[in-house]
């Protein structure tokens, strides 16, 4: 069984990568093989809107890193996607790597039957983090697959694994920040358990 965490922030090994490493490491803990892709590492051109895709499943664009990245989706039986919320909404890069996997799901649907998962983080407390959340579950579901939450057996903590670096306190006039996001122990306990539901599910589905 393998999962791949896609992290669509501008920055790498900050607070999107800690929170999809803590999805990782709960999956292999399961017996998962795991690997992290930061968007940032690569050259992905932004999509030429030439339509080509509606005909066959190809990109027009073969000079970039992407056909890359997309052997790695198809090999993953589960994809979680993370991305921080810039303007209550996925960055930038996390948008165009969905813009460029448009053409694997126009006339195929390439990545249909694994397993989704999304974790967004934002500064702010109500920063856009369902926003961004949900336009991650929107592309997993519109793309086939079966997207997972990070409910656990006690019942619901949060609905998406969604984090905040706001630490909600003002001292001396001053607003108090988080220093890591594995501080947000709500957010975090919600990345472990999106990482057992990921790796449950895939095994039901395995059988
Ligand atoms: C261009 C930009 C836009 C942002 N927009 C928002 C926003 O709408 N709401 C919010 O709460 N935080 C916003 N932030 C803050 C980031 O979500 C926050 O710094 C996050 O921790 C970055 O994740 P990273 O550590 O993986 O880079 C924005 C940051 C940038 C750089």
């Amino acid at each position: 069984m393998k999962i791949i965490a896609v992290n669509g922030s501008h920055r790498k090994g900050k607070n999107t990568a800690l929170m999809l490493n803590t999805v990782l490491e709960e999956a292999a803990a399961q017996g998962a093989a795991v690997e992290l892709l930061e968007l940032s590492d690569y050259n992905i051109k932004h999509c030429l809107s030439c339509n080509k895709c509606l005909g066959r499943p190809q990109c027009s664009i073969t000079d970039d890193d992407m056909a890359g990245i997309a052997e790695k989706l198809l090999e993953a039986d589960g994809i979680v996607l993370g991305s921080p919320v810039y303007w209550a909404n996925v960055t930038a890069l996390m948008k165009n790597f969905m813009d460029r996997t448009r053409y694997m799901h126009m006339t195929q649907n390439m990545l249909a039957g694994k397993v989704g998962a999304a974790v967004t983080i934002a500064g702010l407390r109500n920063g856009g983090q369902e926003m961004a959340l949900r336009m991650m579950e929107f592309f997993l579901t519109a793309q086939g697959l079966l997207v997972v939450d990070p409910r656990g057996q006690e019942g619901p903590i949060m609905y998406g694994a969604a984090a905040g670096s706001l630490l909600a306190d003002v001292q001396d006039g001053k607003i108090l920040w988080r220093k890591s996001i594995m501080e947000d122990e709500a957010a975090i306990l919600a990345c472990r358990q999106l990482g057992r539901n990921m790796v449950n599910l895939i095994s039901k589905l395995k059988k």
